[in-house]
């Protein structure tokens, strides 16, 4: 059964910005990694099913309801993390939960004293939410009296992760969540929300972060200028049939004769003399006879990952010449 349905949503901005007939489906219990750079058209996909903004084709449904027509209920249930979060700066922490948990009519943190055993201001607790509450407060410390307007970045990141959270929702739509987290508290996202998946929660999250999305996503799409380019699931990823090959040459001569052919280089290293290459089953018998005339000093296999697979659709040969080793900008994540 199906938790989120897009189907071929279309808002277009002008200039080619904007979601173009997109489609995509979240199962119950399943963790979609929604991946592409800045301004790919994550955020918008992300308000449409938040019922923010109007499409002007297509749908988007959370449970089977319009996320528009629906957008009060629907904002009541999903759990819901900001790509850019206004909160209201003059309140604590403790006085934004506690507003949180009564508009979400939670029984137990809408007083203030529940929220104070919940952050183990007190001791004794009592109800299920506030455990979970507690939880949370737990694994995302925050100083509860400090007024929002005085947190820092990741402070404020934590509290809109308990915000998006507390209320132990189904659903949860998470836009870039664990930017501006530091990395130890970003490993502490990632093992929590493998915990709640392990819950049956269904999970749809936006980010630029491949480490994360491999780590708790079951499916995920790469967003390309508001159209997906690709939609596969992890088992999917895991089974292609790639190789990343880093490959030094003796000479000038071999590197320049070895980049005469059109393998998908991912990297191309003229002062090193140094290749990193990507190929399909085709390729590696093509790279073989090609390598076997050249003189060649070293050659690697590197395990095939999810940022290879989405260079794939992102980076053009010509856009990779001369950066550094290992280089992709942003994007970059250290090799094993
Ligand atoms: N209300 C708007 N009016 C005009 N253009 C918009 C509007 N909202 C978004 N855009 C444009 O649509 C494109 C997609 O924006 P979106 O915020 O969805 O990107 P994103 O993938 O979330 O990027 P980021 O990773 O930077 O958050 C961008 O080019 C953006 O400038
Ligand atoms: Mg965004």
């Amino acid at each position: 059964m199906n938790v989120i349905d897009i189907r071929n949503l279309t808002k277009d901005y002008g200039k080619g910005r904007g979601v173009f007939d997109i489609s995509l489906h979240v199962e119950k219990g399943v963790c979609y990694g929604f991946l592409g750079p800045n301004g790919a058209g994550k955020t918008t996909a992300i308000r449409h099913l938040m019922g923010f903004t109007k499409p002007q084709k297509g749908e988007a449904e959370i449970w089977g309801m319009d996320c528009r027509k629906n957008g009060a209920k629907l904002k009541g249930l999903v759990g819901y993390l900001p790509g850019e979060i206004a909160f209201p700066k003059m309140m604590t922490a403790r006085r934004f939960l506690n507003y949180m948990g009564k508009l979400r009519k939670m029984e137990k943190i809408s007083s203030r004293a529940k929220l104070e055993v919940a952050s183990g201001e007190e001791s004794k607790d009592t109800g299920t939410e506030t455990d979970y509450v507690a939880r949370l407060l737990q694994l995302f410390p925050l100083d509860m009296g400090m007024k929002i307007r005085d947190m820092s970045i990741g402070e404020k990141r934590k509290l809109a992760v308990i915000t998006a959270f507390m209320h132990d929702p189904e659903a949860l739509i998470l836009d870039e969540p664990t930017s501006g987290l530091d990395p130890v508290m970003q490993e502490v996202f990632i093992d929590f929300i493998r915990s709640e998946k392990k819950r049956g929660k269904t999970i749809l999250l936006s980010s630029h972060i491949f480490h994360e999305v491999d780590a708790v996503c079951d499916r995920i799409s790469i967003i390309k200028e508001g159209r997906i380019a690709a939609d596969f699931s992890a088992d999917e990823l895991k089974e292609q049939k790639q190789w990343i090959y880093k490959v030094s040459f003796e000479t000038e001569r071999d590197y320049n004769r070895f980049n005469e052919n059109d393998f998908l280089c991912t990297n191309k290293d003229p002062n090193r003399l140094t290749v990193r290459l990507m190929v399909d089953m085709d390729g590696l018998n093509r790279l073989i006879p090609v390598l076997s005339g050249l003189n060649v000093t070293d050659i690697s296999e590197i395990p095939y990952t999810l940022e290879d697979h989405f260079m794939k659709f992102y980076k053009k040969e010509d856009e990779l010449q001369g950066e550094p080793e290992g280089g992709a900008g942003i994007w970059e994540v250290d090799e094993p």
